[in-house]
């Protein structure tokens, strides 16, 4: 038993190690073939020979063999020292093919872009012998297939942009590999499993955006120990589950964390405070729990906030009026209580505030407009805010929209509501407000929505009927 699990192992071993000799014995006589600038002109032939489709003519007419060398073709840029070509660069251009094994000759490559074509088929393992490249840009394309293990070979390579394809599969570990990678982006694919862990030892990233895949696991607690220099961490819309990780505060460089959209459960960890240039932080549409945390208030760079639809419980923090540069505000649908802090509403950068669908209690301040010269966005509604309308939302003058309907509000509509002239959509129904309906509400050009509602407390409702 043993001896055959040996012998098996023992196997699999050999047979791995057969396989690497045969990729490396392939490289090397790939390798060993004097490439020169000939070499790159056939290998771009052989890309242009497998267009199908250029609407503009672009390669048809510019590369030719009969005009001057190829480093005067379009999209391509030439190393003077070496006359070889060191950038390939067709963003944008249109065109429909697939990429050759020829590109592998270009050996003195260093930028490779065909961002935003329709390229399609999977990458050709000959793009292994690229040895100098450094930008792999394949964005906004339809290559399908697996993303290559084989790409951890490209040593130098700092971007790796593969999103807006239709890669399938899962993402390789070796990837791990490339200690020298800044930016991986692979959002917007058909991408399965787990993120391998040895992603997150690659100390040199400062981007890994993976969003809209559908990658599942969890994220390992303490990824961002060997993260140093990470600045966008933007994971959302994929299946992800666990806890938020609690390390995530030594990625001490993060300006954006986005992990909405996906199954996150746990608290929001308290030492997400002591990231001191943080700008964004998206965690709505997960399943998360607890508080949350004061800490949020020492986030003093945040400019947008996002915890909606969640299961967050407790109040509101009033240290979140700290947030001097935030200019979204979106709790919605949590299980919060109690007051808004009144601080919030002296943040005078605020643009959003969407605290809807909780149970949140207590009136406005009469002046809370007072502070929000920018406001564009008041959305309460469905709480249990009791009080008066406040009277100075006219100063509120960015206002597009107000919903403050499904709560107990009472009192009168103030008339200077009618200031409001930038003002789309207003909502007040299912409140218990009295009165009149201002004829001033007549002059509110920009309205396209008005909801006031069918409390009996309300007369004179046909006078909005010209609105
Ligand atoms: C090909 O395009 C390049 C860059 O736009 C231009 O300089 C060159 O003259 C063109 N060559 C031909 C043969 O059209
Ligand atoms: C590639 O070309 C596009 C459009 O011409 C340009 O915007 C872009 O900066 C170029 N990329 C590189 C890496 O040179
Ligand atoms: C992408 O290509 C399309 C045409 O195929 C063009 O309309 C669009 O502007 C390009 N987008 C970018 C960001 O280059
Ligand atoms: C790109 O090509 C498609 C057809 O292949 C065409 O419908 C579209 O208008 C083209 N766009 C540009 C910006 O040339
Ligand atoms: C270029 O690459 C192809 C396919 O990888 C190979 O068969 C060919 O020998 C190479 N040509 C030259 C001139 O090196
Ligand atoms: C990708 O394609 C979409 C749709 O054509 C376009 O809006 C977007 O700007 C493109 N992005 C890049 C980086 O080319
Ligand atoms: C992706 O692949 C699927 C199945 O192969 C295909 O139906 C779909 O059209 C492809 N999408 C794109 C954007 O190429
Ligand atoms: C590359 O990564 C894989 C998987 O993480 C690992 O097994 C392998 O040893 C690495 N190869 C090299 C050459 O570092
Ligand atoms: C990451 O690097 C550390 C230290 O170099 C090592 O101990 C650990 O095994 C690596 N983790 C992965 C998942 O590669
Ligand atoms: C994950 O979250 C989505 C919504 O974001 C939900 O539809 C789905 O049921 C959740 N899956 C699990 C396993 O909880
Ligand atoms: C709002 O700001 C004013 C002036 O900066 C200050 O006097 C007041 O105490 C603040 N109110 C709250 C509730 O923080
Ligand atoms: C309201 O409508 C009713 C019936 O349509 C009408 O009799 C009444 O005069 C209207 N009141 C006002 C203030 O316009």
């Amino acid at each position: 038993m043993i001896m055959y699990a040996l012998m098996e192992t023992t196997t699999c071993f050999l047979n791995g190690l057969l396989s690497i000799i045969l990729v490396y014995s392939a490289m090397a006589f790939l390798a060993i073939q004097a490439t020169n600038i000939t070499t790159d002109q056939s290998s771009l032939l052989a890309l242009k020979a497998h267009i199908t489709h250029d609407p503009h003519n672009l390669l048809a007419n510019n590369w030719t063999t009969t005009s001057t060398s190829v480093c005067n073709w379009v999209g391509i840029t030439c190393d003077s020292q070496n006359n070889r070509v060191v950038a390939l660069n067709l963003t944008s251009m249109n065109l429909t093919g697939t990429i050759p094994p020829q590109i592998g000759n270009l050996s003195f490559l260093v930028q490779l872009s065909l961002r935003n074509n329709s390229f399609h088929g999977s990458l050709p393992i000959e793009l292994v012998q690229l040895r100098r490249l450094e930008v792999l840009h394949l964005g906004n394309n339809s290559f399908q297939g697996d993303i290559p293990s084989w790409l951890s070979s490209l040593s130098k390579l700092q971007i790796l942009y593969l999103f807006g394809n239709n890669f399938t599969g899962t993402i390789p570990p070796s990837l791990g590999n490339i200690t020298t990678l800044r930016n991986l982006e692979l959002w917007n694919n058909n991408l399965q499993g787990t993120i391998p862990p040895t992603i997150f030892n690659l100390s040199s990233l400062d981007t890994i955006e993976l969003s809209m895949n559908s990658l599942s696991g969890s994220l390992p607690d303490d990824m961002c120990r060997y993260l140093p220099a990470l600045q966008r961490l933007i994971l959302h819309h994929n299946q992800l589950e666990g806890s938020i990780p609690s390390s995530l505060w030594q990625c001490k460089e993060l300006l954006r964390i986005s992990l909405d959209n996906n199954n996150f459960t746990g608290t929001i960890p308290r030492n997400i405070g002591k990231l001191s240039l943080l700008q964004e932080l998206y965690l709505d549409t997960n399943d998360l729990e607890g508080e949350l945390p004061a800490e949020l208030g020492s986030l003093h760079a945040l400019q947008i906030l996002t915890t909606g639809n969640n299961h967050i419980t407790g109040s509101i923090p009033p240290e979140i009026g700290n947030l001097r540069n935030l200019v979204r505000l979106s709790f919605y649908n949590n299980d919060l209580v109690g007051l808004i802090p009144p601080a919030i509403f002296n943040i005078s950068s605020l643009e959003t505030i969407s605290l809807p669908m909780n149970r949140l209690s207590g009136s406005l301040p009469d002046d809370m407009c007072q502070h929000l010269p920018v406001l564009q966005r008041l959305i309460l509604h469905h709480n249990q805010l009791e009080g008066s309308i406040p009277s100075s939302l006219w100063q509120c003058k960015e206002l597009l929209r107000i919903s403050l309907d499904y709560n107990q509000f009472t009192g009168t509509i103030p008339r200077n509501i009618g200031k409001l002239s930038l003002l789309q959509e207003l909502y007040l129904d299912e409140n218990y407000l009295e009165g009149e309906i201002p004829e001033e509400l007549g002059s509110l050009q920009a309205l396209e929505r008005l909801r006031i509602g069918e409390s009996p407390l309300i007369t004179g409702s046909n006078s909005t009927s010209n609105l």
